[in-house]
């Protein structure tokens, strides 16, 4: 089923995806099925290598389009089909790339349909090595790939862990999420926050009790992720400050992690040096421990009649100090008076856009991959976002950031 959603940069595009003699050619089946699911149209061109691992039949059940594999093929509808595949490309992407191939690429080889489209085309090239850990290692190899990344070209992993070979080691193919993520980032780079450096904070911040304990907040930093990943999405130039959180990292993207809220400051207040648009989505502690243990608070020294007592002191808020020209946006998570309270926040720390969050639905807010919001303004005007996933929230707000900075 084709789901062609809001907001995917992926949706739409045309991407010929070359597949290589390796053994982990399955991955590409995954692949083309998840690219294909989300809209694209995706034109597959194997190596003679390649089908020695995987059929073409597989693909072209999981895109319902031709596979290419012979140039010279008389049969081929497309009488120059290399040139029109180059032509009509998006992006290329060969996942997984054999040595072979990317020394033939390196070299400006055109001898079979993948390095020629790859040749002919001005579409933005993607090029995941697979391999043994030792034809990785070796010059030659290294040599070639550096010679892709200086031509601009993109090289996703390998990653490091178990080969085909049994050995552990470097050239594991990268997995099909992270691909997807950066194609997601490659095809948005023309977007409407193009030139524009956006800065994210994201997460709970942890104030340390002891070696062992924080102070924290139930926040999981989905919501601020998601704001990066679209703002990437639309070509911002991102930095996500993050406070600790389970969530996977984002290619394309500057990321600082943090953990204090005095942390978090120092990191946004140097990335907003530089920045058109702070978006702060982090779940800021309003308290610190006022004295931090330096051993472990042991239940029989410290407890008196069962009560422990903690001295909190106020953390500095540092909105503050974010110079004037950053654009500023910020979240209000209420549990009462969402409208009165977001809009006390909105005046009292400057906010440009403030999104308010009722935190005591169970459907939208903590924890979860959905949320609802009320954007509130400066000149008193609401706009209700209704629930909604957090990466189409985050481009809601982003769309009136877009708006914001057209005007000024
Ligand atoms: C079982 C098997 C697995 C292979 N796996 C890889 C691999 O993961 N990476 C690689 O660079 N070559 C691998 N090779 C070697 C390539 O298939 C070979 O170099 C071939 O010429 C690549 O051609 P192509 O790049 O045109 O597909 C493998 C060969 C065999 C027999």
């Amino acid at each position: 089923m084709m789901v062609a959603k809001m907001n995917n940069p992926i949706c739409g595009k045309n991407i010929v995806l070359g597949v290589t003699g390796s053994i982990s050619c399955y991955k590409a089946a995954d692949l083309a099925s998840k690219l294909t699911q989300q809209g694209a149209v995706v034109d597959v061109v194997l190596t003679k290598g390649a089908t020695n691992f995987i059929s073409p039949l597989t693909f072209t059940s999981l895109t319902g389009r031709d596979v290419y594999v012979d140039m010279f093929d008389p049969s081929s509808k497309q009488a120059i089909s290399h040139v029109s595949l180059a032509h009509a490309a998006d992006v290329i992407i060969v996942y997984p790339a054999t040595a072979h191939t990317i020394a033939k690429i390196a070299h400006g080889f055109a001898d079979d349909i993948l390095t020629t489209t790859i040749l002919a085309s001005r579409a933005n090239v993607l090029v995941a090595p697979a391999m043994d850990g030792f034809m990785f290692e070796n010059p030659a190899t290294q040599e070639n790939i550096q010679k892709l990344r200086d031509r601009g070209i993109f090289i996703l992993g390998p990653s490091e862990g178990r080969l085909a070979s049994g050995f552990v080691g470097m050239g594991r193919l990268v997995e099909v999420p992270y691909v997807v993520d950066s194609l997601e980032g490659i095809l948005g780079i023309n977007g409407d926050l193009d030139g524009k450096n956006i800065v994210v904070s994201a997460g709970g911040t942890q104030e340390p009790i002891d070696p062992v304990r924080v102070i924290t907040n139930r926040s999981s930093g989905k919501m601020g992720f998601a704001i990066a990943r679209a703002a990437r999405n639309r070509g911002a130039k991102v930095t996500l400050v993050t406070a600790p959180n389970a969530l996977p990292s984002i290619s394309g993207i500057d990321m600082r992690n943090v953990s204090t809220v005095e942390e978090m400051r120092e990191q946004v207040l140097y990335a907003c040096e530089n920045a058109d648009v702070l978006v702060m989505a982090a779940a800021v502690s309003d308290y610190r421990p006022k004295n931090v243990s330096d051993q472990k608070i042991k239940k029989d020294v410290t407890v008196k009649q069962n009560e422990l007592s903690i001295e909190l002191v106020q953390n500095e808020d540092f909105i503050k100090d974010v110079p004037e020209t950053v654009l500023k946006v910020g979240f209000a998570a209420e549990s009462e008076n969402l409208l009165d309270n977001a809009q006390k926040k909105l005046i009292e720390k400057g906010f440009s856009l403030i999104a308010a969050n009722d935190i005591t639905s169970t459907e939208s807010g903590f924890n979860v991959d959905n949320n609802k919001i009320i954007i509130l303004d400066q000149s008193g005007d609401t706009e209700d976002v209704p629930l909604m996933s957090k990466y189409d929230v985050g481009n809601r707000i982003l769309d009136r950031v877009v708006k914001l900075l057209d005007v000024q």
